[in-house]
């Protein structure tokens, strides 16, 4: 790999502050002062540093995002924000949500570019659970819990998997291991209901960080990654 994208992908600077950064003498490859930008490194082998520092290669990204209401989760650009451009900052290249969230819902979306995790993690056949805080135009009664839990009929070929359903703080929790169009509100309609609010709260094994605003994002740590990859191995 050339060093000039490796700086680049480990989010060093834009290729001509790199450059810039190269020809000031201010990065090593082992104890060379690097002066080529198109040098190729191995680097998954090779030391390179910044100022000194060490620059640990990152393979693939991983960001946890508070998706905030009006954005989209696809990573076409139309008329609307997308949650790519959210993390434009970032300059990661190849940045994929991990699931779609609807344009009103909120809470955590993650977004990689490690394509096999982020097939575990969408596999049908994996289960992993999303679970959803759900706010309802009517109150929602053990009765309708009930028929939640059990599987309703949204006009699919077959009706829901077992859910989980309870009510908790601000109103009901929803775990589904499905990931159908508008699955929540379909499910909530066909227990005479509707949705009026609806934010994801965790996937998997990692929950959404509560500090995070709406719209703000951190990377995972690699604890929060490795639940993951735990959690889309059913
Ligand atoms: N279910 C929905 O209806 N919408 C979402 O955004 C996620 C799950």
């Amino acid at each position: 790999m050339r060093i000039d994208k490796f700086l680049a992908d480990n989010s060093i600077g834009t290729r001509r502050e790199i450059k810039a950064l190269i020809r000031a003498g201010r990065i090593t490859a082992g104890e060379d002062v690097v002066s080529d930008p198109g040098m190729h490194i191995d680097p998954e082998k090779d030391i390179i540093s910044y100022d000194g520092n060490v620059i640990s290669y990152e393979k693939n990204h991983y960001f946890m995002l508070n998706k905030p209401s009006g954005v989209v989760s696809s990573t076409k650009e139309g008329a609307s924000r997308t949650v790519v451009e959210l993390l434009s900052g970032e300059g990661v290249k190849g940045l994929s949500p991990v699931g779609r969230l609807d344009k009103d819902t909120e809470g955590l979306l993650l977004l990689t570019d490690d394509g096999a995790l982020l097939h575990d993690l969408i596999s049908p056949s994996k289960h992993v659970e999303k679970e959803y805080l759900v706010i309802t135009e009517s109150p929602v009664g053990e009765d309708d819990m009930e028929r939640l839990r059990e599987g309703v009929d949204i006009g699919d070929d077959k009706p829901t998997l077992p859910a989980k359903a309870f009510m908790e703080g601000d109103g009901l929790h929803l775990v589904i291991c499905e990931g159908r169009f508008h699955q929540v509100k379909r499910m909530l309609e066909a227990v005479g209901n509707r949705v009026v609010y609806l934010k994801r709260l965790r996937m998997g094994g990692l929950k959404l960080d509560e500090q995070l605003e709406k719209g703000g994002y951190r990377k995972l740590s690699p604890e929060e990654i490795s639940l993951l990859q735990k959690g889309g191995k059913h």
